[in-house]
């Protein structure tokens, strides 16, 4: 049977996490997050400088990797599984924005946004599995967004790919249950560097979250414990769920 806690115990104590999109916003949230949880970790981000301070924080190890390279993600999982002695947990957050109408949505842009926010995903949890496998309980999370489930203008190629991360993990939660659960988190806006990218300002945030139920964006603390509890044993019979994390949106 799970171990369901005791109140203030470290929920992830004992659990060897590998992190994508380590080194900023959501996937950083999580990282410092479920260090302090008790989990020993192994972080995959491109930005080299960004995820050695994450990993510097957390005692985890830097991967410096794409998910789109799968013989560089093979190599990553090789040394995460001898650095924690095993891995039994995922959590992908790594992936990019991207905002046009279908008719400026080039074929670069298209197949770009496929290739690293659902062919990442797809590559590093097939990696991953292989190793989950080898653990009695096993848990994948991966990020998707609001926008996978919801029409959204300028939003073609970003919503198929995220539409496309909520049906691979669905189907995974069928072929690998009942010894990997595999769940879905959707975020709303959450105010991370991604965001602020194209969002300087305070108030275009607060504008754009008007309708939201919260009246504001999220932050990536409030995504990642989210995972937090999809990645511990207090949501053992939750799988092939999406949850969403949205202020109400
Ligand atoms: P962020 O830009 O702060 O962090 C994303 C991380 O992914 C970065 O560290 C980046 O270097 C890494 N990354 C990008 N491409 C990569 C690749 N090919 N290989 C390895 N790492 C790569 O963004 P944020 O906001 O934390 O986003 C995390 C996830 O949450 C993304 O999948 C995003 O689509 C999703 N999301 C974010 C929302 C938001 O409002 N911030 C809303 C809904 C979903």
């Amino acid at each position: 049977m799970p171990n369901l806690g005791q109140p203030g115990e470290n929920s992830l104590s004992g659990r060897r996490i590998l992190i994508t999109g380590a080194a900023s916003g959501i996937g950083r949230a999580t990282a410092l997050l479920f260090a302090r949880e008790g989990a020993r970790l192994a972080l995959l981000d491109t930005n080299e400088v960004l995820l050695s301070e994450v990993a510097s924080a957390t005692g985890g190890l830097a991967l410096p990797c794409s998910v789109t390279d799968e013989a560089g993600i093979a190599a990553a999982l090789d040394k995460a599984n001898a650095f924690l002695g095993g891995v039994d947990g995922l959590v992908h957050a790594a992936g990019i924005g991207f905002s046009a109408l279908l008719m400026e949505t080039t074929t670069e842009d298209w197949r770009r946004v496929l290739d690293i926010n659902l062919t990442g995903p797809f590559l590093v949890c097939r990696a991953t599995v292989a190793y989950l496998q080898k653990q009695p309980a096993a848990t994948i999370v991966n990020v998707s967004s609001g926008i996978g489930v919801r029409a959204s203008k300028r939003r073609a190629a970003y919503g198929a790919s995220k539409a496309g991360v909520i049906s691979l993990s669905r189907v995974m939660a069928q072929e690998f249950g009942p010894k990997i659960r595999v769940n879905v988190v959707n975020p709303g806006l959450i105010d991370t560097p991604m965001v602020r990218r194209t969002r300087p300002t305070d108030e275009i945030l607060v504008k754009e979250t008007e309708y939201y139920a919260m009246k504001r964006a999220g932050r990536a603390e409030e995504v990642a414990s989210t995972i937090l509890f999809l990645t511990s044993d207090r949501s053992s019979f939750v799988t092939g769920s999406v949850v969403m994390v949205d202020g109400g949106q």
